[in-house]
């Protein structure tokens, strides 16, 4: 069986970790054997440089930069071995998040991070990305419940809202790939979207 690379995005606060799990049982119920991993980190020197990436504070070039050699590793150690054994991989957060976050928050231009992807995923992309798109005072609301707040989630209201906006430009330049799911509701009903859209996708 092909191994299928999938990935989920948003912004802080959209409700993507609570869907992991339960993505993954979807296709454990179908028999396959699921990867289930993150960025920045999913290798030991990866997990490294995202205590880094949370933690300390850096030039936007050293986080993006950073973000990327953490990639080349996961790349290399984690995501292209599992898809050759025809596993399916779901990482939480991959190259879209620089484009959000460090080209749309950051404003370090698209142009080099188009550079830095095609550098580092040699023409791999994900086989799907599940956008989880919600309003800002509700990822707001939800950031604000969070326990210690790392250095992306503190950052003001207008950064997340530029991230957002990146996040669904880059979902209309690529609709063959990136699906928006409408992250305002339910839990229940955000899964029902996801179950209805896998079914056709499958
Ligand atoms: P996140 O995935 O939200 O983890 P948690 O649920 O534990 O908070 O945290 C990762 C942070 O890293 C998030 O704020 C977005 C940021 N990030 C980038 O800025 N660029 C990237 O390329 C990636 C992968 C993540």
């Amino acid at each position: 069986m092909a191994g299928l690379f999938i990935t989920l995005e948003g912004v802080d606060g959209a409700g993507k970790s609570t869907h992991l799990e339960w993505l993954a049982d979807q296709f454990r119920d179908r028999g396959r054997l699921v990867r289930l991993t993150r960025e920045p980190g999913g290798t030991p020197l990866g997990e490294k440089l995202r205590a880094l990436l949370l933690g300390e504070p850096m030039h936007p070039d050293t986080e993006v930069l950073l973000m990327f050699a953490a990639r080349r590793e996961h790349l290399a150690q984690v995501i292209r071995p599992a898809l050759s054994a025809g596993e399916v991989v779901i990482s939480d957060r991959f190259t879209d998040a620089s484009f959000a976050y460090q080209s749309g928050g950051r404003g370090i231009g698209d142009a080099r991070l188009g550079i830095l992807e095609d550098w580092v995923q040699e023409g791999l992309q994900p086989d799907l990305t599940l956008l989880f798109d919600v309003a800002s005072d509700v990822a707001e609301a939800r950031r604000s419940a969070a326990r210690a707040p790392d250095r992306f989630e503190r950052e003001q209201a207008a950064f997340h809202l530029r991230v957002r906006e990146a996040y669904l430009r880059r979902a209309a330049a690529h609709p063959e790939r990136i699906r928006v799911l409408d992250g305002n509701r339910t839990v229940e009903e955000v899964r029902r979207q996801i179950r209805n859209f896998l079914e056709d996708w499958l």
